[in-house]
Parts: C-alpha cells; sequence; structure tokens
C-alpha cells in the first residue's frame, strides 16, 4: 500500500531530527545545502509527496513504487520500470542513494540539478504522465497539503520549486555508508572481513576500482562495458550528440548490489554472478567499450571462478541494512 498522506504525517513516529551527516570516509557533497536547508518538516513534506500516488495523472504510481526502500530505493525484481497504465519503461530504475554527491543524474547524466530530477518522472507519459500544473493544482486543492508547504516555505501557494525542493530534502538525505565495508575501513565494530572477503577485495582494486572508485563505488563518468556490439539505447549520445558517447552509461555505485537486481540500465541481469561471466566471457566488443576492457589483445576481464566467488563475497560487504531498514525513508 502506498503512503496516504494525512495532515497528521503519521511518518513523523520515531524520528527525532534530520540532519545530514558527513561519513567521515566520504568527501564533502556537492549538494548546495545553503540554497535548500533540510528541516525536519521539509523532509516529512518530502517523504509524504514521495509516497502519494496524487502526484500521478490517474493518481497510481508515486516515486516510492519504482524506487522502494526494501531495494536501496531502486525497483525490486524489474528489468525496466512500469509506471501508470503499467506502462513499460525503456531503462532500469536506478537505487537513490547518495546522491548529495552526485552532480548528474540519470543513465545518460542528462540532468545536472538534483532538484530538478522529479520533473522527468511527474511528466514522463509512460511513468507519472502527469503535467507539472496538474500537480500544483491537486496539491494546492488537497485538506492537508497547503498547510504543511506553508510550515515549511511561509506560504500556502504551492509553487513548483517549493514541491521539487521538499522531495530533494527527502531525497538528499538518503545516505548510505554504514555497509560492513564502511565499518571495515572506519576500523568499527563489525567491521572484520572473512577471508574470502578479503581477497574479494584485493581482487576488487585490481580490477573494478577503475570505475567502480571508493568510497561511492562510481567515478562517475559514462562508459561502455560491452553488454552488445551495437547499442540498441544510444545512452550518452542521446545528450551530447558525439559518437564517441554512443552506448555509454554511467558507472553505477555498487553499494548494496546485492539486493538491487537485476543489474545494467536495461536490467539485463539477474544475479551477480552472471554479471561476473559477462565481465570474464560475455563481453562484446563495442566500438566505444571502455579501453579498460582491451588489454592483452582480448576484451574483457578475466576471472577464475574462484576470483568471482572471492569478488561476490567482497560486494555483499557492500550491503548497508541500517539504510534499507531506516524508518525516517521507509514508509510504514
Ligand atoms: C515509473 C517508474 C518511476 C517512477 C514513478 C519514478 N522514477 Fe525515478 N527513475 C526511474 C528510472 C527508470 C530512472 C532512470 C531514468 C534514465 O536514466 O533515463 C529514474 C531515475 C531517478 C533519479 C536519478 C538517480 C541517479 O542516480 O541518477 C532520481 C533522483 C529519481 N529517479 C527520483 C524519483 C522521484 C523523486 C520520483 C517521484 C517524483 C521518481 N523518481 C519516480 C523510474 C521511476
Ligand atoms: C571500464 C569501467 C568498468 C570496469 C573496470 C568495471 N565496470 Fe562494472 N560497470 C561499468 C559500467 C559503465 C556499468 C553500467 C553499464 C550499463 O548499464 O550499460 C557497470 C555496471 C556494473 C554492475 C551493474 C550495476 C547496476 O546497478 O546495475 C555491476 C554489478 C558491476 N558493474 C560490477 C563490476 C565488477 C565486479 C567489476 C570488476 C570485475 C567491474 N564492474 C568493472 C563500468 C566498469
Amino acid at each position: 500500500m502506498a503512503f496516504q498522506y494525512s495532515s497528521e504525517l503519521p511518518s513523523a513516529a520515531g524520528i527525532d531530527t534530520i540532519q545530514f551527516k558527513q561519513p567521515s570516509n566520504f568527501r564533502k557533497p556537492v549538494y548546495d545545502f545553503d540554497k535548500n536547508p533540510v528541516t525536519k518538516d521539509g523532509f516529512l513534506l518530502g517523504k509524504a509527496l514521495f509516497y502519494d500516488p496524487l502526484l500521478s495523472v490517474d493518481k497510481t504510481v508515486a516515486c516510492g513504487n519504482c524506487h522502494q526502500a526494501s531495494a536501496a530505493f531502486a525497483n525490486l525484481g524489474s528489468a525496466l520500470s512500469r509506471g501508470i497504465k503499467n506502462c513499460k519503461g525503456t531503462r532500469n530504475a536506478p537505487p537513490l542513494f547518495n546522491l548529495a554527491w552526485q552532480k548528474e543524474f540519470m543513465w545518460d547524466g542528462r540532468i545536472n540539478n538534483h532538484e530538478a530530477v522529479p520533473v522527468n518522472a511527474l511528466t514522463n507519459p509512460c511513468e507519472m504522465g502527469n503535467t507539472m500544473s496538474n500537480v500544483l493544482y491537486t496539491l494546492q486543492n488537497h485538506a492537508g497539503y497547503p498547510a504543511e508547504f506553508k510550515k515549511v516555505f511561509g506560504s500556502d501557494k504551492i509553487t513548483q520549486e517549493m514541491v521539487l525542493k521538499a522531495i530533494a530534502q527527502f531525497t538528499v538525505m538518503m545516505v548510505s555508508a554504514n555497509s560492513k565495508y564502511d565499518k571495515y575501513i572506519r576500523h568499527e565494530a563489525g567491521g572484520a572481513f572473512t577471508e574470502n572477503e578479503q581477497a574479494g577485495y584485493a581482487l576488487f582494486r585490481q580490477k573494478c576500482e577503475a570505475c567502480h572508485t571508493e568510497p561511492l563505488f562510481t567515478d562517475l563518468s559514462y562508459r561502455n562495458n560491452g553488454l552488445e556490439e551495437t547499442s540498441i539505447d544510444i545512452g550518452r549520445d542521446s545528450m551530447t550528440h558525439q559518437r564517441a558517447d554512443r552506448g555509454k552509461f554511467r558507472v553505477p555505485s555498487l553499494r548494496n548490489i546485492e539486493i538491487t537486481s537485476p543489474y545494467m540500465h536495461d536490467g539485463r541481469f539477474y544475479s551477480l554472478k552472471e554479471v561476473l561471466q559477462h565481465y570474464n566471457s560475455g563481453m562484446k566488443n563495442h566500438a566505444n567499450l571502455d579501453p579498460v576492457f582491451r588489454q592483452d589483445g582480448k576484451v574483457g576481464i578475466a576471472l577464475s571462478p574462484t576470483e568471482q566467488t572471492q569478488i561476490i563475497a567482497f560486494l555483499k560487504t557492500l550491503t548497508d541494512v541500517d539504510f534499507i531498514n531506516d524508518r525516517r525513508f521507509n514508509n510504514h
């Protein structure tokens, strides 16, 4: 059941303070908090909007339908996301966390402003199918929302900027930095690696780190990892119009990867084993295949079955149970 907004804000139960915390093993975030200071009321309003299907044209689809807390806000088990009237999209819904460190959004990086991201989902005919003016009309004429907007922004005349800022106060707070890996790095209790995890980490640093760079587990660049010889989805090319960008997609973070299946921009792989088999032996020689994958006259990254198992053991240390269970972000 999607969360139904009420002026009682049931989601506030058990939430004391809302404050952005800088993990000690991360650099400073790039999000400008001065322009949109996060407050408890603003965060809770953003949360109410995030889980409210009222924002879609037929009032059936909320942000939380495609971005589910239990999947680190990816779309559990769904390769391509589904919007209103069961419309099938063209890309896999990415997980949402550590967005405060991102300057560009979407698989192709076409949006460069955190607050602007939801406009796409709200107005995309295959996602929430609405218009911004209708979203504002619906909220303005709702029994509870105008008073909540007034609390946060000092006015009950709801504007697009207010809606987007409120949602951003919720999404920018999603920080995932408390996995076993983080505890290992910070020398905290619960951070002791097993032999397999340790071996997997060493292999990861040799073979994956160039793109899935710590501590975000992405260098935020756009690359091609040889999923096909000719791209069906042209990726970054659709925004830069450069042939050299054809078939390139943002390197995704590998944090919480254990629970964000299926994988890749089109959700083609359901297990980490399949992903590693792809890197080992399934890679296609795309014209824009990243040079990292063209070494020793072969394409791909050679990984023995043992090495694959070890890397997977390490990847599972990136699961952040505290984040997934954090009631500030859950709608129940
Ligand atoms: C119908 C499913 C669907 C709904 C509903 C939806 N999203 Fe998404 N979301 C996606 C998909 C798919 C992408 C990736 C699109 C792309 O790369 O072209 C995405 C991307 C994003 C991103 C970018 C993440 C990144 O790392 O670049 C954010 C942030 C986001 N959505 C937030 C929201 C918010 C807020 C809402 C509600 C207003 C919402 N989404 C509603 C499917 C959905
Ligand atoms: C040259 C850069 C590069 C290297 C090296 C690399 N990857 Fe990737 N990886 C990518 C890109 C780009 C994608 C997204 C491709 C797409 O969806 O089109 C990706 C996607 C993934 C995904 C899917 C993530 C998701 O959320 O869908 C996993 C898992 C993954 N890589 C694991 C690894 C592992 C493990 C290694 C080391 C064995 C590795 N990668 C090495 C660039 C790289």
